[in-house]
């Protein structure tokens, strides 16, 4: 079986069959990290007690739901991001878009706890609406939302958060709604990759009453470009 390999091999003859266990260092976190792709970014925006600002990027992010509206971030072993969470249980997801990559990126660095991200990427910090850290002026949204709860299973640090409000850039804001395109979200890829919007598809959700009494297919929405 190709997983019994103690290291992923240069080329497969059949499917790759591999768990957490089977393969020494990174090398399943990089095959998780290339499988889940593209990830959206969460620009974590966090405040000590004592005052210090912190910025860090998280891809292990998404929506979690919409009843009330959760969002979730998952940090590998304590981060100044889930020290300062337990100290000052508030958070803003800023939403990262293209013109800042290079920013987003040089935040992720191991800087002091004491050191204030925001400055050393030359990022604007301003206040929040609803939550004490402030969020970054360059980017074109945020989500400020209350830490609810943090689930530890050994090193993994599960951040959820209840949105409690939105800020949308006029930028990015078209016909009533936000432009993907305008929004230009950086995706995460795995290692520095990185990846921008490509082609742009509608597919409609279905309908049972339109599905009942059809043929295998039939009825099922066909994607359309837009
Ligand atoms: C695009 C990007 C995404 C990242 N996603 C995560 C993540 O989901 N979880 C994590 O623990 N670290 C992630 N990192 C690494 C952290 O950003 C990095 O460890 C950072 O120093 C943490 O900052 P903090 O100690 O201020 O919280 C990511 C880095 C980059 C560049």
């Amino acid at each position: 079986m190709a997983g019994s390999h103690d290291a992923p091999l240069r080329s497969l003859d059949a499917p790759l069959e591999v768990g957490p266990d089977d393969w020494k260092g990174k090398d399943f976190y990089h095959l998780m990290t290339s499988l889940v792709i593209p990830r959206p970014i969460g620009w974590m925006s966090t405040i000590s007690a004592s005052g210090v600002r912190n910025l860090a990027p998280y891809s292990y992010f998404n929506l979690m739901g919409s009843d009330p509206f959760y969002l979730a971030f998952g940090s590998t072993s304590i981060k100044d991001t889930v020290t300062n969470l337990r100290e000052v249980p508030e958070f803003v997801a800023n939403i990262v878009s293209m013109h800042v990559l290079e920013e987003m990126n040089f935040t992720s660095g191991n800087f002091p706890r004491d050191e204030d991200e925001y400055q050393w990427a030359g990022l604007t910090p301003v206040p929040s609406a609803k939550v004490r850290p402030p969020r970054v002026g360059e980017a074109r949204a945020h989500l400020e939302c209350e830490m609810v709860q943090i689930v530890t299973d050994r090193n993994t640090h599960i951040v959820l958060g209840r949105i409690v409000h939105a800020h949308v850039d006029p930028s990015v804001w078209k016909d009533g709604r936000v432009d993907p395109r305008l929004l230009d979200p950086v995706c995460r890829l795995s290692g520095s990759g990185y990846a921008s919007l490509g082609e742009l598809y509608n597919v409609d959700r279905p309908e049972w009453k339109n599905v009942q009494g059809t043929q295998v297919r039939e009825a099922m929405p066909r994607i359309k470009k837009r």
